[in-house]
């Protein structure tokens, strides 16, 4: 008998599409991220990287897709632990509106591929007006990570599947040591608050690991579930507001099914009309400090008779179609177990549909002219 030899499938392990492997992976890219970078017992996250920038007076995160989600999601980290006045921008938006740059400015480009244009270009920029810049990048030697005045690796290893998960898991790492980082230099973040949160991060691999096969059960019921739904919505508040936008993009991006996320205290300003039976609600609703909020605008969906999946925490007294328990972590960390859950519903519904996951139609991989 002959055995055939199938590069790809070797290449994916035994799973079916290099995404489904990538979103697997995530607990040991965190484990990577952070090797090597934590004195726990200092409470201290070490980024020796940064040793030769000034600490910044004001962050600019410039970043496109998914990085730039990811770079959205870092400034709430940035601004309440290390208390940095940050911003977040498009990268395309960014090199064509003049920006003002003032000395102490320091931008942070993110970037998987290090190769994307528009983020290139906003690196140029940055520098010729005299910011430094620490690019946030995935693969070594890139032109990111060469343009760059300081470079960050995220240390993911190849991303092959289109859809972007684990790079922005990895980012996500980066952005919490860097926030704490800058959270001890100006002092903002207690020693004990840095300890518990490195603490909590270390454990993050392990809690997903047993996390993900659950995660994938229950994706794909879901996906089963709403695979005749032609549009969604996705809501989120704090951190979990870019998360929102980021599980919108994944579901558009692999099944093309319409999706948007919006902040959920701005559904009253629009979304709110679209509700009804044939429209569902993708809420992020982690047991936080804005929990009740959430509540209170999927109440809303609901009286207008809008299906609701919420991912929510342990001890939450939701009410909802389908309430979608993931484990909680300490304080914005649940992030990383949340995340997940978003990439795994959007693959099992692209999946599901019989779309090309891998290669979804018209998306780059890396987007390297305009
Ligand atoms: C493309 C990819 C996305 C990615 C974005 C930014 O659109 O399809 O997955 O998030 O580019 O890429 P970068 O390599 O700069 O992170």
């Amino acid at each position: 008998k002959r055995i055939t030899w199938d590069v790809a499938a070797a290449q994916k392990g035994g799973y079916k599409h290099f995404m489904l492997k990538e979103i697997f992976e995530q607990p040991k890219v965190i484990a990577d991220c952070l090797a090597g970078r934590v004195d726990l017992a200092a409470g201290r996250a070490l980024l020796p990287e940064l040793a030769s920038l000034p600490t910044p007076e004001r962050l600019f995160i410039v970043a496109c897709g998914t990085s730039f989600h990811a770079g959205l999601w870092g400034m709430y980290l940035l601004e309440q632990w290390a208390g940095v006045p940050t911003r977040v921008e498009i990268a395309s938006e960014f090199r064509y509106r003049d920006p003002i740059l003032l000395p102490g400015d320091v931008v942070v480009a993110i970037s998987q591929s290090g190769e994307t244009a528009d983020t290139l270009a906003g690196i140029r920029l940055a520098r010729e007006r005299g910011a430094k810049v620490i690019g946030l990048c995935n693969v070594v030697g890139s032109s990111v990570a060469r343009e760059s005045d300081v470079v960050v690796y995220t240390q993911a290893g190849p991303e092959i599947s289109v859809a972007s998960t684990k790079a922005m898991c990895s980012q996500l790492t980066a952005l919490t040591l860097l926030a704490l980082s800058l959270g001890e230099i100006t002092g903002r973040m207690s020693r004990q608050a840095r300890v518990d949160c490195l603490a909590n991060l270390e454990k993050l691999p392990s809690v997903l690991e047993a996390e993900l096969p659950r995660m994938r059960e229950r994706a794909a019921v879901l996906a089963k579930t709403f695979s005749e739904s032609s549009s969604f919505l996705y809501l989120g508040r704090g951190p979990y507001y870019p998360l929102a936008l980021e599980g919108a993009l994944k579901l558009k991006e692999i099944s093309y099914i319409h999706a948007e996320g919006y902040a959920a205290g701005e559904m009253k300003h629009g979304p709110i009309a679209l509700i009804d039976p044939r429209f569902p609600t993708f809420a992020l609703a982690p047991v936080d400090e804005l929990f009740p909020k959430v509540k209170s605008n999927l109440e809303e969906v609901q009286a207008r008779g809008g299906k609701i999946i919420a991912l929510t925490n342990p001890g939450s007294d939701l009410r909802v179609d389908h309430v979608w328990e993931i484990p909680k972590a300490w304080g914005p960390l649940t992030t990383f177990l949340m995340l997940p859950a978003l990439q795994m519903f959007a693959y099992e519904m692209a999946d599901y549909l019989g779309k090309d996951v891998d290669q979804p139609r018209n998306l780059a991989k890396s987007v390297t002219v305009e």
